[in-house]
């Protein structure tokens, strides 16, 4: 028979990502209903270990499903990867009574829970929230939407002043080592190439590339770089071709944490609410050192050690497709 739960406490953790407020609305909400009671942890493990810890009813996460950023606060604590943290932040949950835990954050939030978990068995539901969309066991996390369409905007309004211009731009998106938000911003910007650390272009296949639009009488042309290339990023890439190059007049962006802000899109509010619930409705369930995902729209729990230090693939078919049409 599993321990029955009966305060869950819930916290943000690592990089913030719009809809992470809609995601605790609903791990919020969803406890209420199932009579629990639910703790808010303040600036992730970070509060845990100070006891910043605040009880949270229905109208705590009233307005927030519309707001990016979290209202928990969120930091990456160097603290919690010590022992003598971690048996802090035990004793603090200890202390507020809660037998239930769900983390709303990324791979280093997950890794450091399936830590606590190994250590003091608290059961733990972890929900994917990170624009990088870089985690295995899920299509989608919470905020790669938001913060794609958010740089694929800005990607439009740099087209405009490019084409004006007659200028080639190095655009550089976030996403860490994975280049999910570069491939498809790339595809959905219309770049001429894009860099991503998981595959292995050359300087040379790049600059044969641009040049290549030289010949055939391009006027201006976006290059999307991943912050993980391996080649290097926006700022190297740029001066390097512009070291060998006399057509293009270059400029460089780089977009940076203005993709983690903004409204959630409908898309990031509605996942984030379907893992909410299903954060919940698992850790009452039995689940415990477990990450919520979404397969084919249907909500699977996977376990930690299956998912952790395992990147999300980008499929094939992608790239396959951004070569296509960058001709
Ligand atoms: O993981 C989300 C992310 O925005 C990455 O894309 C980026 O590499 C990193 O966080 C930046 O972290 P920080 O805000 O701590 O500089």
């Amino acid at each position: 028979m599993e321990p029955k739960i009966s305060k869950i406490g819930v916290f943000t953790s690592g990089g913030d990502a719009p809809g992470m407020n809609a995601a605790l609305r609903a791990v919020v909400r969803s406890a209420i209903y199932y009579k629990k009671e639910v703790y808010g942890i303040m600036q992730g493990y970070e509060g845990m270990i100070d006891g910043d810890i605040v009880k949270l009813g229905a109208r705590s996460v009233g307005n927030i499903i519309q707001r990016g950023g979290t209202i928990l606060k969120s930091a990456r604590s160097q603290e919690f990867r010590t022992k003598e943290g971690r048996e802090k932040a035990f004793q603090n949950l200890k202390k507020h009574g809660i037998d239930g835990l769900v983390a709303i954050g990324g791979d280093g939030t997950f890794t450091g829970l399936h830590k606590f978990y190994e250590e003091y068995s608290i059961p733990a539901v972890c929900i994917p929230g990170t624009i990088d969309n870089d985690l295995a066991g899920t299509d989608y996390t919470i905020g790669y939407d938001t913060a794609t369409n958010t740089a694929v905007e800005a990607i439009d309004k740099i087209r405009d002043t490019a084409i004006s211009h007659n200028r080639l731009f190095f655009i550089e998106v976030m996403g860490r080592n994975s280049g999910y938000i570069a491939i498809n911003c790339g595809i959905a910007g219309g770049a001429v190439a894009t860099i991503i650390p998981e595959e292995n272009m050359t300087l040379d296949d790049l600059f044969h590339k641009l040049d290549e639009g030289g010949k055939t009488n391009k006027k201006s042309s976006l290059v999307v770089v991943a912050e993980g290339s391996k080649l290097g990023g926006a700022m190297e890439l740029a001066k390097k071709f512009s070291e060998r190059n006399n057509y293009f007049d270059i400029k460089v962006t780089i977009l940076g944490h203005l993709q983690r802000g903004g409204t959630p899109t409908y898309f990031d509010r509605v996942l984030a609410s379907k893992m909410g619930v299903a954060a919940v409705e698992g850790l009452l369930k039995g689940e415990k050192d477990v990450m919520v995902g979404i397969r084919n729209n249907i909500i699977v729990y996977n376990n930690f050690s299956t998912i952790i230090n395992h990147q999300h693939e980008i499929d094939s078919e992608s790239l396959r497709i951004a070569k296509i049409l960058s001709i």
